[in-house]
């Protein structure tokens, strides 16, 4: 089972991708936690990552696509993966198309979780973060479930990177939808409503029992109209396509 998860800043990525590890027992590939763990650990691939990451901008294109194929290479990664923050360009995706056919694999799902920028901007604001093994949490959580450690802000979620991280998203990564529209492989859902009802509806997608989360249990389903603008033409309907 190979999945890639996207959508913007704060629209549940990593809260999900949680859920489908423990779920599938596949490992979760998330670019950022990777450059996190790097700037953490002081390495010179760190040091070059931290004031890009800080500034809400992206590290180059060359410099991830290495960083992944190292990671895709790796035994843990055969029966499956959940792909996180990557791809974010068009080149990382084409990068990407050729290293999974390199690799024999092809990705059974793509969901997209789509959030409205004033919920993203809320909850960005408010996440906290493991130090240790980087799960994140809503306000208020005071130690990280998994393993105790007293959770922290992510630098990037500090008011000045927020802006910065959602306009390079609709910039470079929105177009990186179309990528994948194009393969058919999208499962659109609304990403707001409970945790719990957005696993819900991730795990019927990537089960193929998905059809329109609109006509989902969330509460919020059907309010879409607020949604993050993209290209013209892409309605806030949600749908799998
Ligand atoms: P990355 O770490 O990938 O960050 P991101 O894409 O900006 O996404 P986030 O991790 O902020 O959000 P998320 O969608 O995972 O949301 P979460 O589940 O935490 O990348 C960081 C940086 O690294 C980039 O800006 C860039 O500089 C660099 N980088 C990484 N990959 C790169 C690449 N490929 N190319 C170039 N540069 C790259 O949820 C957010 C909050 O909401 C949490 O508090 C959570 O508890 C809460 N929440 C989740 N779901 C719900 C819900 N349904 N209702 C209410 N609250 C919820
Ligand atoms: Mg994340």
């Amino acid at each position: 089972m190979n999945l890639l998860l996207y959508g913007a800043p704060g629209s549940g990525k990593g809260t999900q991708a949680n859920m489908l590890r423990t779920h599938f027992g596949i490992p979760h590939i998330a670019t950022g936690d990777m450059l996190r763990a790097e700037i953490q650990a002081g390495t010179a691939l760190g040091r070059q990552a931290q004031p890009i990451l800080a500034a809400g901008q992206y590290v180059s294109d060359e410099i991830m696509i290495g960083i992944v194929r190292h990671r895709l290479g790796k035994a843990d990664c055969a029966p499956g993966f959940i792909m996180d923050g990557f791809p974010r360009t068009v080149p990382q995706a084409e990068a990407l198309d050729d290293l999974m056919h390199e690799l024999g694999k092809r990705f059974d799902r793509v969901i997209y979780l789509k959030v409205p920028v004033e919920e993203l901007l809320h909850r960005l604001s408010g996440r906290l973060v493991c130090p240790t093994c980087q799960r994140t949490y809503p306000p208020q959580t005071t130690a990280c479930a998994a393993d105790g450690s007293a959770l922290v802000q992510r630098e990037d979620d500090k008011p000045e990177a927020v802006r910065p991280r959602i306009e390079i998203y609709l910039d470079k990564t929105v177009p990186v939808l179309d990528h994948y529209r194009h393969e058919r492989l999208v499962s659109e859902i609304d990403g707001r409503g409970t945790i719990d009802e957005i696993s819900s509806q991730v795990l019927a997608a990537v089960n193929g029992k998905h059809s329109s989360p609109l006509m989902g249990k969330s509460p919020a389903a059907g309010r879409a109209q607020g949604a993050l603008p993209e290209k013209p033409g892409d309605g806030a309907k949600t749908k799998t396509a």
